[in-house]
């Protein structure tokens, strides 16, 4: 018997996604972008002028992901795994689909447990632990940094992630504003027939129509839409 091909789910996951499991979004009332100033903590310009500053901010954020643990709405997206071709797309730079067992996640803006060479972006190290220190140098010689993209840097894993949109069956948006680009621009890769479903607790600005908004937290989202996915197979 020949094996029915599943459906290629996409998910484009945000901060948001993460919340339940105790880490702070970028954008809500009590969002990490009311505390900090994002030209003094996530832009090459911060790093040039207060590199230390960079560094305590990051170590902060890779200290909160290494304490917390993947939420429901990880876990029931791996499962979603049993049924459909499922391919993630992060904006989050923490592992926890990864933690939860997803087996393709593409990470648009890097990885927090990695640190890279400032002098080639190629050369990356997994971080022992939570701190990154100045004075810790690649193996060319130069300051090791945060694998992460800031604001104004280019977003290299967005060709691959533009393809994967294209290519889908469903499309699914959790837990992002959808106010940072080239992220956000992924929708317009999605062809005009797939069905499009958002999980936010908030109302999001999308001109798409026919966007399908289940507005719930991402693990009582993501529990409504495995049931509507039914529908599918
Ligand atoms: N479940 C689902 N969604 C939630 C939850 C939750 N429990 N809590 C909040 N949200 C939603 C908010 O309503 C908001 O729409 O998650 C979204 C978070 O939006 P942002 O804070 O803007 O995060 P994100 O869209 O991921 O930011 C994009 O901005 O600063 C940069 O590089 C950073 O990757 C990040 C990018």
């Amino acid at each position: 018997m020949l094996d029915k091909k599943r459906p290629h789910l996409v998910a484009l996951t945000g901060a948001g996604m993460s919340a339940e499991s105790g880490l702070q979004t970028f954008r809500d009332a009590d969002g990490l972008w009311e505390g900090y100033n994002v030209y003094d903590v996530a832009t090459p310009e911060a790093w040039q002028k207060n590199p230390q500053l960079v560094q305590e901010f990051y170590n902060a954020r890779r200290k909160a992901v290494l304490e917390a643990n993947p939420n429901q709405g990880h876990i029931l997206l791996r499962e979603l795994e049993h049924d459909f071709d499922v391919d993630i797309i992060t904006q989050n730079i923490d592992n926890l689909h990864e933690r939860a067992g997803s087996n393709k996640v593409l990470h648009l803006h890097g990885e927090i447990t990695f640190a890279r060479s400032s002098v080639d972006p190629d050369l990356l190290y997994k971080i022992d632990g939570w701190e990154l220190k100045m004075g810790q140098k690649c193996k060319l010689g130069s300051q090791l940094r945060p694998h992460v993209v800031w604001f104004g840097e280019s977003v290299p894993m967005i060709e691959p992630a533009a393809r994967l949109s294209s290519d889908a069956d469903i499309y699914v948006v959790i837990g992002t504003s959808l106010q940072v680009y080239p992220a956000a621009g992924l929708l317009n890769y999605v062809p005009k027939d797939v069905p499009v479903f958002l999980i936010d607790p908030k109302p999001i600005s999308i001109t798409r129509k026919g966007v399908v908004h289940i507005q719930e937290k991402a693990a009582e989202g993501v529990r409504i839409l495995k049931e509507q996915l039914k529908t599918f197979l």
